[in-house]
């Protein structure tokens, strides 16, 4: 060794013996454990990741503590003992640290209930309620539903067939008059449906017998729109085909039917009329809700009041649905179902059920 080399290596402190040598590195490790507990105590965060850095920092497997740990073995023997208590104690700093720092972030996460008043009224959450509409088809419905009628469905866009000439009603049948409609100019064999009759021919086509059905839905009408009539509208009809059907069940059906809605004294009559679907056929009036029966400006002083049409299913119209209208026969109805609404409610108007005002709307809560 050159005498440079010497010079450095003895600054170094590379020629003193090893245990020596070792002492100096500890007091430097000590000291460095008096930084990271300073560290430690000064740490006081519990976001999640910092808190998570801080474990990897410290307690993870590549981490502080087990870094130290490794430092174990250069230890001279007669030290080792007071070295493995400082450490262990560094390290359940550490641990204590992290440990309590997760429980304070834990409870943070869940809300305090404290200083909640529990007897404050809550804020109130507007319930709505169903049109009255609405309210008067699922009353209808549900008495027929009690006697055995399904509900069937049908479109509101229809083809000529299903709304008039399966129902005799030709091509130029004077009938048509009266249920004038609107046409789709893409094709003129499509019309927006002017009765729920249309159901009935679908549901006759499918020729599953029996049929009971009773078919709710909106319905269209090229008319001026006035306080009496709209250019759409709901109705309710219903369909009976069966062997041995006869005029008598007709009448005891709508008399029940009459009966559940407006009471027990409510009185109805059946006055001869024409539809081209069944023959006879016949309109049905109630005895006037308001003044029953005395004669008032809503009942036009008759003392009734029209509420559907009906009869026996002309047996053209079951040919005209392949069914054998010498086995096979039965009754229909129909009946709107503003009209009614108008009269239990006491409404003037039927353009009220569609302008959607809600001050309007939020009155009816029960159907009867
Ligand atoms: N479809 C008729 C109309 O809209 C109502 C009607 C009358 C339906 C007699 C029927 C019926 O099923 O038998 O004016």
């Amino acid at each position: 060794m050159n005498t440079q080399k010497k010079a450095k290596s003895a600054r170094a402190g590379n020629n003193r013996p090893a245990g020596i040598r070792y002492l100096r590195a500890m007091d430097q490790i000590l000291e460095q454990i008096r930084q990271y507990t300073t560290e430690i105590n000064a740490f006081d965060s519990h976001a999640p990741e910092q808190l998570e850095s801080f474990r990897i920092r410290f307690l993870g497997t590549k981490g502080i503590v087990k870094n130290l740990m490794g430092e174990m073995k250069n230890v001279p023997a007669d030290q080792r003992k007071e070295f493995g208590q400082v450490l262990n104690s560094f390290k359940q700093a550490a641990q204590d640290k992290y440990d309590s720092l997760r429980a304070a972030g834990s409870t943070d996460a869940a809300p305090s209930m404290a200083g909640i008043d529990w007897s404050l009224p809550g804020d109130p959450v507007p319930v709505g309620s169903r049109h009255p509409v609405t309210l008067m088809r699922n009353r209808i419905v549900s008495i027929f539903q009690r006697l055995g009628f399904a509900v069937a469905e049908g479109p509101e866009i229809e083809d000529d067939w299903h709304n008039f000439t399966a129902l005799n009603l030709a091509e130029n049948h004077p009938a048509r008059d009266m249920q004038d409609t609107f046409y789709l100019s893409r094709n003129p064999d499509w019309l927006l449906r002017t009765h729920t009759s249309n159901v009935q021919i679908r549901e006759m086509e499918k020729g599953k017998l029996p049929i009971r059905i009773i078919c709710p839905g909106r319905v269209y009408r090229n008319e001026t729109v006035s306080a009496r009539s709209h250019c759409f509208f709901h109705q309710v009809e219903g369909l009976y085909i069966d062997e041995q059907v006869s005029f008598a069940d007709l009448k005891q059906t709508l008399y029940y039917f009459v009966k559940e809605m407006f009471g027990e004294d409510v009185r109805i009559r059946f006055r001869p009329s024409y539809f081209p679907f069944t023959e006879p056929s016949a309109e049905m009036d109630i005895s006037c809700l308001l003044c029953k029966g005395e004669g008032c400006s809503v009942c036009k002083r008759t003392g009734w009041l029209e509420i559907l049409g009906c009869g026996m299913v002309h047996p053209q119209v079951l040919e005209n649905c392949g069914i054998d209208s010498g086995r096979y026969n039965g009754f229909a109805f129909g009946m709107g179902i503003e009209r009614p609404a108008l009269l239990k409610y006491g409404i003037k108007d039927i353009r009220l059920f569609s302008e959607n005002d809600l001050r309007f709307l939020e009155q009816f809560t029960s159907a009867i």
